[in-house]
């Protein structure tokens, strides 16, 4: 069972999805942490992340695995190797919406991401979780803040993060751009807490199990 959670940059996907996950209870995927660790090695590896062509040729020459410590969270693994890096770097978040439009980028989480999920009990948050890793998954939540929340989320986390510029690449790129799902459930997380929007999940999960029963 794969519960999908979308949604842009601070919308509140990771936190939700950690404690949904530790409610449940199942395991918790961050989609974005593969995606901010390819980009780390491509930085790291002196490419420029506009260039598709040699981030493409990059990606075919590397072996990516997914570890999965018996306790924590999966992560990426690059030539049998974990990268040591912090996650929310500048230079990462300016990068990743970049790296992430490269199909054979996608084309490689999208195929891990469906290796993990395919016999687990897993809460999956990202972008494109609901729509095209798992698109016949029933659990789709889309979570949204206003622009104005989110920034105040991020600035708040002492983070510099360009919001506005990774929602305007990953909602217009061509593979998998950030949409809502037709049968996603929508949550505004602007004026609940991570509990209230944690307990709404919830409650519907509960009641489409019963339905099934
Ligand atoms: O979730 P997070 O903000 O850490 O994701 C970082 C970036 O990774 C996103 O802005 C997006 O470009 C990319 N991403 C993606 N598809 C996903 C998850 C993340 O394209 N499923």
């Amino acid at each position: 069972m794969v519960i999908a959670i979308d949604g842009p940059a601070a919308s509140g996907k990771s936190t939700v999805a950690r404690k949904l996950a530790e409610k449940l209870p199942c395991t918790c995927l961050n989609s974005g942490i593969l995606y901010r660790a390819l980009t780390w090695q491509i930085l790291h590896s002196g490419i420029d992340p506009a260039d598709q062509e040699a981030i493409t040729f990059a990606v075919s020459r590397m072996q990516l695995e997914l570890s999965v410590p018996p306790i924590g969270s999966p992560a990426l693994q690059i030539d049998h190797h974990v990268p040591e890096f912090e996650s929310h770097d500048n230079e990462v978040n300016a990068a990743v919406s970049k790296v992430a439009t490269v199909p054979a980028v996608r084309s490689c989480i999208t195929s891990l991401l469906r290796g993990f999920g395919k016999d687990r009990d897993v809460v999956m948050e990202g972008r494109d979780i609901g729509t095209a890793v798992f698109p016949d998954t029933p659990y789709k939540f889309y979570l949204d803040a206003s622009p104005e929340i989110r920034r105040q989320r991020r600035a708040a986390q002492g983070l510099e993060d360009s919001i506005e510029n990774r929602d305007r690449l990953d909602s217009t790129r061509s593979i998998a751009p950030l949409s809502i799902a037709s049968d996603a459930h929508v949550i505004d997380t602007s004026n609940l807490t991570i509990d209230g929007v944690v307990d709404a999940i919830f409650e519907i999960l509960t009641h489409a199990s019963r339905d099934q029963q």
